[in-house]
């Protein structure tokens, strides 16, 4: 099993959510702006408590294959860094990251993104990092690329936003390539 273990960077620490976080989550998650390429939309403060109430519980739950680390900056819950799906045998997981828009572009997704690879490839053990990102996201690929994951492929029309059909880009990152980074 896979743990949300904290983890440190020069400016964050990744660590597991708790209840006392609920304001932060919500002044992040509440802007319309932020799920532009995601499948979620904004929500009331109540359903974003249920939201987060379910992620403290799935923390216990062994077989819940979505691992979420919040990013706190200045114990200031401002994003996180997921690990959504994963194969020990076949040593591969699919990653997803998110930051308060009040928080982007000052290099903090990099910087969180960088530290979980280390912590995937490093001591979990993982030969293949998977990144699905919705066409148009470009700070999303700009962050893969910069972090060395390559354009594997694309998944045509397989989400629907606003009535409308999006392209899923898929990334992959090898363990031999990040550590040539
Ligand atoms: C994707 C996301 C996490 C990037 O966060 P961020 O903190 O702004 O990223 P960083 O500051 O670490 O920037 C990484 C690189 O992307 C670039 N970048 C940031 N926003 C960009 C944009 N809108 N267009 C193009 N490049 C962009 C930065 O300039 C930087 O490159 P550089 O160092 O060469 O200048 C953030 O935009 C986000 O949370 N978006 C909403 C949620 C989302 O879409 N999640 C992704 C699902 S796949």
């Amino acid at each position: 099993m896979i743990q949300v273990k904290t983890l440190k960077t020069e400016r964050l620490v990744l660590k597991k959510i708790t209840k006392k976080n609920l304001n932060d989550y919500v002044e992040w998650k509440s802007n319309r702006e932020y799920h532009k390429f995601l499948p979620t939309d904004v929500k009331t403060k109540q359903e974003y408590e249920i939201s987060l109430n379910s992620i403290i519980k799935n923390y216990d739950n062994k077989d819940e294959p979505n691992l979420l680390w919040g990013i706190f900056y200045n114990n200031k819950l401002i994003g996180s860094v997921s690990i959504e799906d994963w194969n020990i045998k076949h040593k591969w997981c699919e990653i997803g990251w998110g930051l308060s828009p009040k928080f982007q572009n000052q290099g903090f997704a990099y910087e969180a993104v960088k530290c979980l690879i280390n912590y995937i490839f490093n001591i979990v053990k993982m030969n293949r990092i998977k990144v699905v990102i919705w066409n148009k996201n470009d700070a999303s690929k700009k962050l893969a690329s910069k972090l060395g994951f390559v354009q594997e492929g694309i998944e045509r029309k397989a989400r629907i936003k606003n009535n409308k059909f999006v392209d899923l880009y898929c990334y992959g990152l090898l363990k031999e390539e990040w550590n040539k980074v």
